[in-house]
């Protein structure tokens, strides 16, 4: 939607393009392209609606069911000229299918990325990148969710019991389904296999520029690691593909196993929180001016938007709503050593106003426990409206390490469109250019 402006913020409208353009071309930092596409000032002196979309550098989708032919990601905005690991991409997954409480559908998935668009000779080109995950179990399903109209019996997997804490009875009602099969199908967490891809490609741009994102698992059910962890340990145990919950401290880790194992004797399931953390990550990413540009608010909701995710906190920010503002803040001093203001401690896990502050960048998301039980709930048939047990589809019972991949994703995919909003560059030498001469005025600041 344009949305014609009145004649004297048409003028300020001009006096800001005229600004922005000389600083555009001045500031080593910022690119015409980010400067331009930050205000979204088209040259007819009108404004579009939705600033925050216009202004947004790194644009994803995924399609694809849980059960479908494949899944689907569809990545733009990325620069051209970066060299792109498809291994790196195909580890990701991998990673996102480990973890001590998987179901059987990681036995028979083995997930691999492979890009249809948008990278030519192991490079970008500019172009947007679309990529295909295939479903294995597809083979199982073809004859019971075909694409089209099929003889077979159609009702043959209906899901007229809905699950309590599943999307089931919500989308059913919403899509005008008595058949929940549809709504589960793509609300399903098979969908965070096109999420891990897209992030992984994030990740690439972050890493060319000495950000990293890593993860480990703060605690399952009631056993909480204790002690604090360091990058060193989270990033070592974040790439382990042999440790079975990601925690940093083994005997922790042992407690946590044996819960997963006591709620799998008892048909149940647990919930649990992870943590996420960027490490070396630019100060100045993000913005406090608009609410919807503050990085903290983004990376809530795209954290919260990893399926079965509750809540989200960033840096200690549960346990110091209890505290007095004298214990809890980050103090600051200069490092003359490496030219940077630093601070004593980090709870505020890197985002002061919405802005990075060059600390580590910190996350946890808080994961319910998982939906599907063998142990039956009470649902309502949603046909005959009878009180009925809930469906059972085979299912994990325990996705803390899972789900912190697909948080790592998320969070890769926000901090990737941050920083390409404050950088720009429609090539990685560009982008690099304009890092550089960001990272020369902070040291001379
Ligand atoms: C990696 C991962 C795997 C999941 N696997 C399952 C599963 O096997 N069974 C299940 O009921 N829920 C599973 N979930 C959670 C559901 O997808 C989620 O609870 C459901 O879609 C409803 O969304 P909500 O909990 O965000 O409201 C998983 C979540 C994640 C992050």
């Amino acid at each position: 939607m344009h949305e014609r402006i009145p004649h004297g913020a048409k003028a300020a409208a001009e006096i800001l393009r005229e600004l922005l353009d000389a600083q555009a071309h001045n500031a080593a930092c910022w690119t015409p392209k980010a400067a331009v596409a930050r205000l979204s000032l088209p040259p007819d002196g009108t404004v579009k609606g939705h600033a925050r979309t216009e202004a947004r550098m790194l644009k994803f989708y995924t399609a694809g069911e849980s059960h479908g032919q494949a899944l689907f990601a569809y990545i733009s905005g990325l620069p051209a000229q970066l060299p792109i690991d498809l291994k790196f991409i195909n580890t990701e997954l991998h990673r996102r299918q480990l973890g001590y409480g998987r179901g059987g559908r990681q036995k028979i998935e083995q997930d691999r990325a492979e890009i249809f668009a948008g990278v030519r000779h192991g490079n970008t080109i500019g172009a947007p990148i679309a990529l295909r995950i295939e479903n294995r179990d597809w083979a199982n399903w073809e004859k019971i969710l075909p694409v089209e109209p099929s003889e077979d019996d159609p009702g043959a997997r209906k899901l007229v019991a809905p699950r309590p804490g599943h999307a089931d009875l919500a989308g059913s009602l919403k899509f005008n389904y008595h058949d929940a099969r549809y709504v589960l199908e793509r609300a399903s967490a098979r969908e965070t296999a096109a999420r891990v891809a897209a992030g992984a490609f994030a990740k690439i741009l972050l890493q060319e520029f000495g950000t990293e994102i890593a993860s480990h698992t703060l605690q399952v059910g009631n056993i909480r690691l204790e002690r604090p962890a360091t990058w060193k340990d989270i990033r070592a145990v974040s790439a382990d593909l042999d440790s079975p919950l990601r925690c940093t401290d083994a005997a922790t880790q042992d407690k946590m196993k044996t819960e997963v194992d006591a709620v799998l004797k008892a048909n149940d399931t647990v919930g649990g929180v992870f943590e996420i953390v960027a490490h070396n990550v630019p100060p100045g990413l993000g913005s406090h001016a608009q609410w919807d540009e503050k990085l903290d608010g983004r990376l809530a909701q795209a954290l919260m938007s990893v399926q079965a995710v509750k809540a989200v906190e960033i840096g200690e920010g549960v346990s110091i709503a209890a505290a007095h503002g004298s214990d809890v803040q980050d103090e600051i001093f200069y490092d003359k050593a490496v030219h940077r203001f630093r601070r004593f401690s980090n709870r505020a896990g890197g985002l002061e106003g919405g802005i990075t502050n060059g600390e580590d960048l910190v996350m946890r998301g808080y994961l319910k426990p998982i939906s599907t039980l063998r142990k039956p709930l009470h649902t309502a048939n949603m046909v005959t409206k009878e009180p009925v047990e809930a469906a059972y589809e085979r299912s994990d019972w325990c996705v803390v390490p899972a789900g912190a991949v697909a948080g790592e994703a998320m969070v890769a995919l926000v901090l990737a469109d941050a920083f390409l909003q404050k950088f720009g560059g429609d090539s990685l030498a560009e982008t690099r250019r304009n890092f550089d001469g960001y990272v020369r005025q902070i040291n001379e600041f």
